[in-house]
């Protein structure tokens, strides 16, 4: 059911109606827990507009208690019926507001409407004037799109906008590496143009930073792998400071991860195996490439890749001593998901004996 299109409010609301409903040692999940859910979400629109007329998230637990059924049969758990005609129903409440996906505000709309089940019942007794608390939300999100309107015509005065997704410390990974597989996972869902190129900066023993784009190839538990050439100026940078740093930017996703850490080779086996893997055309592009060296021309390029095609004719292309992959063995990890008003989401990740902490930055 969950995988409708429902806002990341809508989403978390029902995730917490779950643990609502297990806390009370409920099989299934009735429309008091959604309730509960939806309150749990205090950031949202329709969780300060059921506060506002005394539906507070204690309140509603310690009616919900007189309605828990504890566990049930195994057949029933999930989704009471009524619960589900709940979330069918904000479907119509999206649709009346002419919004293409469900948020919290129009499961809670729903909720309101409905006269039956345990929601109802909460409300009642909390005294909740429901069809004011409906009129609250609707009015909410109608200055929300106000916002979004105005938010469009800084698009036209060149600023951008960050509405897209929001970062919580409850949502995301513990470990910052299976977090970054996630960004990337959704990166590559959401089809941006080459979900894995990174931006590798290096300082010379001259203290000079510079930067390039290079492409992730392996992500673990250990770090990020790249493949280049052991001789260009990147890789004797990394000889002389093992020091250095990755960026992704998913615009299209309005996020950055920032990654700071050591730089090592991988092993020769590891090299062999995915140098096997690339095309022969690539294969023999290391060979005539000496990376970031000056070259005549364009032609005398061209001509050492034929002089190469040549060469090993008829035969694999071995790989070339000087190219290689590198593994960054990071130390902190920055996920930065852009929000309205500049006040950006940040989460750091620093790694100390083994466990990452995590802490939350100012934009
Ligand atoms: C999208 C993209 C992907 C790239 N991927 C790699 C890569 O995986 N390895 C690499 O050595 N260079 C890659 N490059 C080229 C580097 O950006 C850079 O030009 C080259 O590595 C030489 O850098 P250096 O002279 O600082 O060592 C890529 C460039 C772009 C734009």
């Amino acid at each position: 059911m969950i995988s409708e299109p429902f806002s990341e409010s809508a989403r978390h609301s029902i995730v917490m109606a779950q643990e609502e409903a297990k806390r009370l040692g409920d099989q299934d999940i009735h429309t008091c827990h959604l309730l509960l859910g939806i309150l749990a979400e205090s950031n949202s629109a329709a969780a300060r507009a059921l506060q506002a007329f005394g539906v507070t998230l204690d309140a509603a637990r310690a009616q919900a208690e007189k309605h828990s059924r504890g566990p049930g049969p195994a057949a029933e758990a999930g989704f009471s019926d009524r619960s589900k005609r709940i979330i069918e129903s904000a479907f119509g409440e999206a649709r009346m507001l002419n919004h293409n996906h469900i948020s919290a505000e129009h499961l809670t709309l729903s909720l309101l409407k409905k006269n039956d089940g345990s929601a109802a019942a909460i409300l009642t007794a909390l005294g909740a004037d429901r069809d004011a608390i409906r009129a609250g939300i609707i009015a909410s999100i109608k200055v929300t799109e106000q916002a979004t309107l105005d938010v469009r015509q800084e698009i036209a005065t060149g600023r951008s906008i960050y509405l897209k997704s929001q970062l919580r410390e409850d949502a995301v990974d513990g470990d910052a590496l299976i977090q970054l597989q996630r960004w990337l996972d959704e990166a590559y869902e959401a089809k941006v143009a080459e979900p894995n190129a990174m931006a590798l900066s290096t300082v010379d023993p001259e203290g000079q930073p510079s930067a390039r784009v290079v492409l992730l190839r392996k992500l673990d538990a250990d770090g990020l792998v790249f493949y280049t050439s052991y001789l260009s100026r990147k890789a004797r940078a990394m000889q002389h400071n093992s020091r250095a740093a990755l960026l992704f930017y998913w615009a299209e996703l309005e996020r950055q991860v920032r990654v700071e850490g050591t730089i090592e080779p991988v092993s020769d086996e590891q090299s062999d195996e995915y140098f096997a893997s690339r095309p022969r055309g690539h294969q023999l592009g290391a060979w005539a490439s000496e990376q970031s060296e000056i070259v005549e021309s364009r032609e005398l390029l061209d001509q050492r890749l034929h002089q190469f095609e040549s060469r090993f004719e008829g035969q694999d292309v071995p790989r070339p001593h000087s190219w290689g992959g590198y593994i960054l063995k990071p130390l902190r990890v920055e996920f930065w998901q852009g929000r309205p008003n500049r006040l950006h989401d940040r989460l750091l990740y620093t790694r100390e004996a083994q466990q990452w902490q995590i802490v939350r930055l100012s934009p």
